[in-house]
């Protein structure tokens, strides 16, 4: 099973978006193993979108992301980087799918709500950052037979 990393940002959580991100993600059938909120300092908010540190968004981008609290998420389910990533749609919400997280709930690129990682690598980074390993829980679903033709 993969694994990614999905944080609700400031934006979605002012908003009350907590909750519908994470239906969004748990009717998918895709499994919470760890979440947390919390207030991201600037060097961790650097680090994790390092990136993007010479783009002129940048300070932007790090004022938004440590303007307050975010809940931080790591989601399991095969393939759950992509399937996440497609649950959030395109980066500026005025371009991304209705259907999407970001199409449905957003109207700028620099409060696009949600985040999600990018790739394999990029969770595995993110992870490791944002949770140490005795905050993931491990714990099998007796729905999976349901959900995965093979389990
Ligand atoms: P994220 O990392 O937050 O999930 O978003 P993403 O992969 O869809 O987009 P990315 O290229 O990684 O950009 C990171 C975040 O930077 C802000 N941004 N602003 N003003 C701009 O042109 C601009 N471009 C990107 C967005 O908040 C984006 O999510
Ligand atoms: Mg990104």
């Amino acid at each position: 099973m993969e694994r990614t990393f999905v944080m609700v940002k400031p934006d979605g959580v002012q908003r009350g978006l907590i909750g519908e991100a994470v239906r969004r993600i748990e009717r998918k059938g895709l499994k919470i193993v760890a979440m947390k909120m919390m207030k991201i300092e600037k060097e961790l908010a650097e680090n994790h979108y390092a990136e993007h540190k010479e783009k002129p968004f940048f300070s932007a981008l790090v004022s938004y992301i440590t303007s307050g609290p975010v809940v931080a998420m790591v989601v399991e389910g095969r393939n759950a980087v992509k399937v996440v990533r497609t649950l959030v749609g395109a980066t500026n919400p005025a371009e991304a799918n209705p259907g999407t997280i970001r199409g449905d709930f957003g109207l700028d690129v620099g409060r696009n709500i949600i985040h999600a990682s990018d790739s394999i690598e990029s969770a595995e980074r993110e992870i490791n950052l944002f949770f140490t390993s005795s905050e993931i829980v491990e714990y099998d679903r007796s729905i999976d037979g349901w959900i995965y033709e093979d389990i």
